[in-house]
């Protein structure tokens, strides 16, 4: 037979101003989970995927959770006992928070040319709306060609992925048969670069907590009070500051227990790829390395954890002066984790770190908005060498295994609740700006994903693997 791949790599090329066209009507829709007024616009992204995929040949439908929906698809036509692919995705966005800071309004998307070519603006372009489409428009245009799919294919995209998952293990325990797959294909994730595709084989996990120090019964005046009361701003900020030492090591009890460290093929892969530092610094305006001594940039970011404070609030923070000795402190830390550690265990020792070192009458309260462990992926399965090959098929440089410091609980979730591992397969660069303003895709990588997207199907669907 011929080879089934050309015509579907002909039509991608035929449909690319199209499948721009699908990925801005996406963009436009301001899905931002975190914020409950866009509630009914999260409802409307997983509308608008839902209708999506069941005009390219699936049963698909809007399913309720206790949050924001998820959307459910099977195709309708594969060969009997073909291999079976769950491809998962996140449809929901961070805040456009900066909103001043962004070149044109986050939710009008538009395409603007820029050094390496046309690129996508607009909040969600890269994480994750445009990296769906990379496979939404491969299985398109499969479909359009063949009238069927290779594989036995099952569709799971979520709407909380930024807020956390909240929902996800719940949904998935509750539809672990229906969700049944070999491998999950995720693609949230990044190339090497513009010219090399790669394989994502470790991602940090998170502990996302923020504590409240709870001082006075009210806000105080800081002449009648000040200095015989304790400052819970002063508190929280000293203790703050003792999170790391002097060589940059956390001090939370228990932090450290359990870390295994890279094996040294793993490190070999990573010398291997020639990371440039300076250029990683110099694009976001920096010189000099930091982070824990004695390590490489790629082990601090892909192997090492961290703990950082993603915000702080408190007092008066308005115009002007307003003197004042607050009732409370908050601040929001997170911490990425690497594999063998436990975040209950974090989760434990960031609560007694706190509150062994308050001072008498400083209360603390801590939540924990999430907690998920690192995942790693072997780096050697059938799938993993298909869609290696797949990679291969249509990229002129050969694809490498890297780690991401990012975090996509669902990876770890799918491998506990449901039993198979993930291929994690991002077309997203180190310039996109995830989670900033002037967030982009470049569509060049929009389109080699699509074509990937399609040579990994081809090369999945193949009874052999
Ligand atoms: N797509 C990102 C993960 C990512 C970030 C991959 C950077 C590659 C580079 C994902 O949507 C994300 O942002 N995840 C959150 C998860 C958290 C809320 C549990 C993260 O990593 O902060
Ligand atoms: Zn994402």
């Amino acid at each position: 037979m011929s080879d089934p791949l050309a015509p579907v790599l002909e039509r991608l090329d035929q449909d690319a101003a199209l499948a721009v066209a699908r990925l801005c009507d996406l963009l436009r829709i301001p899905s931002v989970s975190t914020d409950p007024a866009f509630k009914p616009d999260c409802r409307r992204a997983a509308e608008w995927l839902a209708a999506e995929l069941s005009a390219i040949g699936f049963d698909a439908a809007v399913r309720e959770t206790p949050g924001h929906p998820m959307v459910v698809g099977h195709s309708r036509a594969h060969p009997e006992g073909a291999p079976r692919l769950l491809y998962y995705g996140h449809y929901d966005v961070q805040p456009a928070d900066p909103i001043e800071l962004w070149e044109s309004p986050p939710f009008e998307p538009v395409v603007i040319e820029a050094e390496r070519g046309p690129r996508v603006v607009g909040r969600g372009a890269v994480d994750d709306k445009g990296q769906v489409m990379t496979w939404l428009e491969a299985l398109r245009a499969w479909h359009a060609v063949h009238g069927s799919y290779p594989a036995r294919i099952t569709v799971l995209l979520e709407g909380e992925e930024e807020s956390g998952s909240p929902s996800l293990n719940g949904f998935l325990e509750a539809n672990r048969e229906e969700l049944a797959a070999d491998v999950c294909l995720i693609s949230d994730t990044g190339m090497w670069d513009i010219d090399t595709p790669a394989i994502t084989t470790s991602l940090r996990g998170m502990v996302y907590s923020e504590v409240t120090l709870h001082g006075p019964s009210r806000d105080l005046h800081s002449g009648m009070y000040g200095g015989a009361v304790p400052n819970p701003i002063n508190v929280l900020a000293r203790l703050i500051a003792q999170l790391h030492d002097e060589q940059g090591r956390i001090q939370i009890p228990g932090f450290y227990d359990g870390i295994a460290e890279p094996s040294a093929e793993r490190l070999a892969q990573w010398r291997e790829l020639g990371f440039d530092e300076s250029a990683f610094l110099a694009e976001v305006g920096l010189k000099t390395p930091a982070g824990e001594a004695g390590r490489s940039a790629l082990e601090r970011l892909w192997s090492r954890p961290t703990c950082d404070v993603n915000g702080i609030h408190g007092g008066y923070t308005g115009k002007g002066a307003k003197t004042v000795i607050p009732a409370h402190a908050t601040a929001k830390i997170s911490c990425r984790l690497v594999p063998g550690q436990d975040p209950k265990t974090v989760e434990a020792g960031i609560r007694r770190f706190f509150e062994e070192r308050a001072p008498a009458d400083c209360r603390v309260e801590l939540t924990v908005h999430s907690a998920s462990p690192a995942i790693e992926v072997p780096d050697r399965s059938p799938e993993l060498t298909a869609a290696l090959r797949g990679l291969d098929r249509v990229f002129d440089k050969t694809p490498v295994l890297i780690g991401c410091g990012g975090s996509i609980p669902v990876a770890g979730a799918i491998r506990r609740l449901l039993g198979f591992d993930s291929l994690l397969i991002g077309f997203g660069l180190e310039d996109d700006r995830v989670h900033s303003p002037n967030e982009k895709f470049e569509l060049r990588c929009l389109h080699n994903g699509a074509r990937a997207h399609a040579a990994i199907l081809a090369e999945l669907g193949k009874p052999s693997t």
